[in-house]
């Protein structure tokens, strides 16, 4: 991949990893992307996962042409980008490490090496020169870990943007950019909405022609469409007007009444109504189109007292994506003693601007017609909550 004559890509795909994180399914892989930048002095941007580093190690002395690397930039401390770190500090001895105080912190935490007199600390607004590239190091806490840093690139009106604006899926993979990368941030960034803003607010004052995130493809056009996602999605904005339905049923009865709920829905007039099952299907998926949409009904069976596993687990992760500002509707199922509704309620009430509305439904085993008049109108609530 061409970036420019100075700026090279070394990164890797990884189509064999079984779950990113240890957690999700990237059935397209994952790239780990790698930059490097060359001039009077030679700097790398960032490593690889260690899984890509005997294919990473060949791209970068390809780049290299038989020069050495002056600087490793260590813009995020993840093994997915550090992993070939100490390798790469052993192999390359006269290079300076660039990072901030706690990107140092963690190098020691991660790896036993000694890096006294070949580490040059950084903080906000510092620079590097290279020769006719300079380096701008921009502080971004917790997007996604407390050291990561972005560098700006003002030759080329490049940033090098760390996790920010990246996505799952290799390099090559025929995919549209924004569902894999909407994923991606919700499930892995998604908790840390006003340190992007933040970030966002820093890159507005630099004019940008390319982003080169560490995962997924460089943006190189139309890049305020990029930005604009990135914008409504840290900041909780909705990105579509739409019904998400989340169940999680047994035996197959709560599904048939989150169907009907839903074919109520659109019978009203409601452009979009996605429907997921929570026990088959992707859970980070499952998130992502929480977070995507406007409103959600939540439709669960009873179990042990509590709503379904299934669903309590969907909560649990919404919750710790900090999910707000959205409506939220309920239908519970349960034979004896319906429950599932106060555990989804207890949940919503723990997060900040949910609305739930008032017309739970309780259905007793199996969907009945008596249970009509309340399908009626909690469709008809969730329509109106637009
Ligand atoms: Fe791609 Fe937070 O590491």
């Amino acid at each position: 991949m061409f970036i420019s004559d100075s700026v090279k890509y070394i990164g890797v795909d990884d189509r064999t990893i079984d779950l990113f994180e240890s957690q999700y399914v990237v059935e397209n892989g994952v790239s780990y992307n790698s930059y490097l930048i060359v001039d009077e002095k030679v700097a790398l941007m960032d490593t690889v996962d260690k899984r890509g580093l005997d294919e990473w190690s060949k791209n970068l002395e390809n780049a290299l042409g038989g020069r050495s690397v002056d600087y490793i930039v260590v813009q995020h401390m993840e093994p997915d980008h550090a992993g070939s770190l100490a390798y790469t500090i052993e192999k390359y001895p006269d290079a300076i490490v660039v990072g901030n105080a706690k990107t140092f912190v963690y190098i020691n935490q991660f790896f036993d090496v000694d890096l006294s007199d070949r580490k040059l600390e950084v903080k906000e607004g510092d620079t590097l020169s290279l020769g006719s590239h300079t380096l701008t190091f921009l502080m971004a806490p917790m997007v996604h870990w407390p050291e990561v840093m972005v560098s700006y690139e003002s030759s080329e009106k490049i940033l090098f943007s760390a996790d920010g604006f990246g996505k799952f899926g290799a390099l090559d993979a025929d995919e549209d950019w924004a569902c894999e990368a909407r994923r991606y941030y919700f499930n892995i960034v998604g908790k840390y909405g006003a340190p992007v803003q933040a970030l966002l607010k820093k890159a507005k004052t630099v004019e940008i022609e390319k982003i080169l995130p560490l995962h997924g493809p460089i943006l190189d056009e139309n890049l305020g469409y990029y930005i604009d996602l990135y914008d409504k999605w840290s900041s909780y904005t909705p990105e579509n007007e739409g019904v998400f339905i989340a169940y999680a049923s047994i035996h197959g009865n709560t599904k048939k009444a989150a169907e009907i709920l839903a074919d109520k829905i659109r019978a009203l007039g409601e452009e979009k109504v996605a429907i997921s099952d929570l026990s088959r299907e992707d859970m980070a998926e499952c998130v992502e189109d929480a977070f995507r949409y406007d409103r959600m009904i939540l439709c669960s069976a009873t179990y042990d007292g509590n709503a379904f596993v299934p669903m309590e687990d969907f909560l649990h992760h919404l919750q710790i994506k900090d999910y707000q500002k959205r409506t939220v509707g309920l239908l519970e199922n349960g034979t004896w003693a319906p429950a599932a509704a106060k555990s989804m309620r207890s949940y919503l009430e723990s997060m900040k601007n949910i609305t739930i509305l008032d017309d739970v439904v309780s259905i007793k085993s199996t969907y009945k017609p008596e249970n009509e008049a309340a399908l009626d109108k909690l469709a008809q609530a969730i329509v109106r909550a637009k």
